[in-house]
Parts: structure tokens; sequence; C-alpha cells
């Protein structure tokens, strides 16, 4: 029986963290490494901000901020962003961003290396499939989330 009061306590103890979670979700503060010519970058920050977090750019490059992190340079994309601990590499939807904030696993953060068409900031009318990577805090990689082509038949890439 106690333990079970226990239990209604600690869900309802959640609620509440989860309740303020949300609220704070919004105003979510993100640093954006970036070159002050890309526009690309400049779209993703629009993307992030549509989404609801607060952005702030820093128009300096990402090369130094993506080394700090500690991602290497091969999944290395146009701008490098932290927020809460976390690094985000190029061209990552808000919502594997939300998604990795929710989960909050132990590692560096996340990438989406190169530029892929069709990701945010990279609208294209051929937009192909690409993956979201989680970056191990020792460094290796796995598939976080992928993300298909409404339309595969414009794609011309297939993903491995
Ligand atoms: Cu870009
Ligand atoms: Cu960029």
């Amino acid at each position: 029986m106690k333990l079970l009061t226990r239990k209604l306590l600690l869900k309802s103890m959640l609620a509440v963290s989860l309740c303020g979670m949300i609220s704070y979700a919004a105003a979510t503060k993100v640093e954006v490494y970036k070159s002050p010519k890309c526009k690309c970058c400049a779209k993703w920050v629009d993307h992030m901000r549509a989404n609801g977090f607060t952005v702030e750019t820093k128009n300096i490059g990402n090369k130094e901020a993506r080394k700090r992190a500690g991602i290497r340079p091969s999944l290395g994309s146009c701008h490098t962003s932290l927020v809460e601990g976390y690094a985000i590499e190029g061209h990552v939807p808000a919502s594997d961003i939300k998604k990795l904030l929710k989960e909050r696993p132990s590692a560096i953060g996340l990438a989406a290396p190169g530029m892929p068409k069709g990701s945010p900031g990279m609208e294209s009318s051929r937009p192909n499939p690409y993956n979201v990577l989680l970056i191990n805090k020792e460094g290796s990689v796995s598939v976080y989330k992928r993300h298909l082509p409404s339309d595969k038949n414009k794609s011309v890439m297939r993903l491995k």
C-alpha cells in the first residue's frame, strides 16, 4: 500500500515537472555558430524559431565550436548549435532536438552530416533521404532518426 502511494506521488510529481518542461521548452535557448553569409544556416535558424526555440546566433563560423563540442569533421555541416549541454551539427529538424531534450541520453548530441537536400533550411524540389545521427560520448554514432522524403520517386539517392 505504501508503495502504491509513493508511486502515485511520484506520478503526480512527474506530471508537475512535465508541465514545467513544456512551458520551459518554449523558451529553450539555442546558440548557433554559423557563417555570416550562409543562407541555409539562416533558414535553419528561422525553422528553429518557428518551432519555439530562442536562438542566439554567433556569426563567426562553426569550425571551432564543432571541435570544442568533440564532433569530428566527417560529421560536419555548415553550423553547430549548443542547446542544454548538447551539440547539434547541421540541419537537424527541430522535432529531433525536442525528442533529444525529452529523452536526454548520455551523448554529445545530434548531427545531420553534410547538407541533406530536403532537411530544414535545405528545402529542395528533389529531397533526399537522410539520417540524423546520435553522437555518443566516445564519438561513435547510431541512427537517431531516419527522414524519408514524402515522394521517394523524386529523390535520386538511396539510404544505406
Ligand atoms: Cu547548410
Ligand atoms: Cu548552416
